[in-house]
């Protein structure tokens, strides 16, 4: 059987993580490989309800403790009924976005201590972690601009100030430091068809045919 890999895509809003979840979906296959496409908050029908808990309604809505275990919520179902079976059936699963967003929103951008976050990472999914971490980096401005025609009920986070995304690029950038292995960190300025080719290489790297 195929060897399974999990990956994870990371940014700020608008880095182009969908686009590239995409464009690695339709090249993998074309390799012959199975790919499950997932999302957080999100990926079961559950985690969906959760998310709309979470994604709309005022910037206020829910302080950075309610909204780190609304996403853990989301997120063990999502590992549990999606993630795991996926990656035992020597799927590449692709999920747009997953721990390491709790860590960087909630955490450096909302205030909550990271070791708090990490042991709340340790009670509900133990050492559970993405084999691979693709972190497209890019100025908050462009970002932001990017997302602009978007469909306005689901700016919750958007809808906060220029200085919070600011910090959010900070620490997507220092967790991708801390842990060098797991993580590539992307130019997301570039060209898609580029940034696609590079997270590629990535993805090949793990599966052991780089
Ligand atoms: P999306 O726009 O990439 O679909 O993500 C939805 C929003 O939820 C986005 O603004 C980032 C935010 N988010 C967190 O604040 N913490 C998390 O753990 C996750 C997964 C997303």
């Amino acid at each position: 059987m195929a060897k399974g890999l999990f990956v994870t895509l990371e940014g700020g809003e608008g880095a182009g993580k969908s686009t590239l979840a995409r464009t690695l979906k339709t090249a993998l296959e074309a390799e012959g490989r199975s790919v499950v496409l997932t999302r957080e908050p999100g990926g079961t029908p559950g985690a969906e309800q959760i998310r709309d808990l979470l994604v709309r309604g005022a910037a206020d809505r829910w302080s950075p403790m309610t909204e780190a275990l609304l996403f853990y919520a989301a997120r063990v179902d999502h590992v549990e009924k999606v993630i795991r079976p996926a990656v035992a059936n020597g799927d590449i699963v692709i999920s747009d976005r997953f721990a390491d967003s709790t860590m960087a929103y909630q955490g450096a951008a909302g205030g909550l201590s990271l070791d708090r976050l990490q042991e709340l990472h340790a009670i509900v999914l133990g050492e559970f972690k993405p084999d691979l971490t693709v972190l497209i980096d890019i100025e908050p401005e462009t970002g932001l601009s990017r997302t602009a025609g978007r469909d306005g009920s689901e700016a919750r986070f958007e809808s906060k100030a220029l200085a919070f995304h600011e910090r959010l690029r900070a620490a997507f950038r220092a967790l991708a430091e801390a842990e060098p292995v797991r993580f590539v960190c992307l130019d997301g300025d570039q060209p898609p068809a580029v940034l696609a080719e590079q997270a590629l290489q990535a993805i090949r790297e793990r599966l052991g045919h780089g």
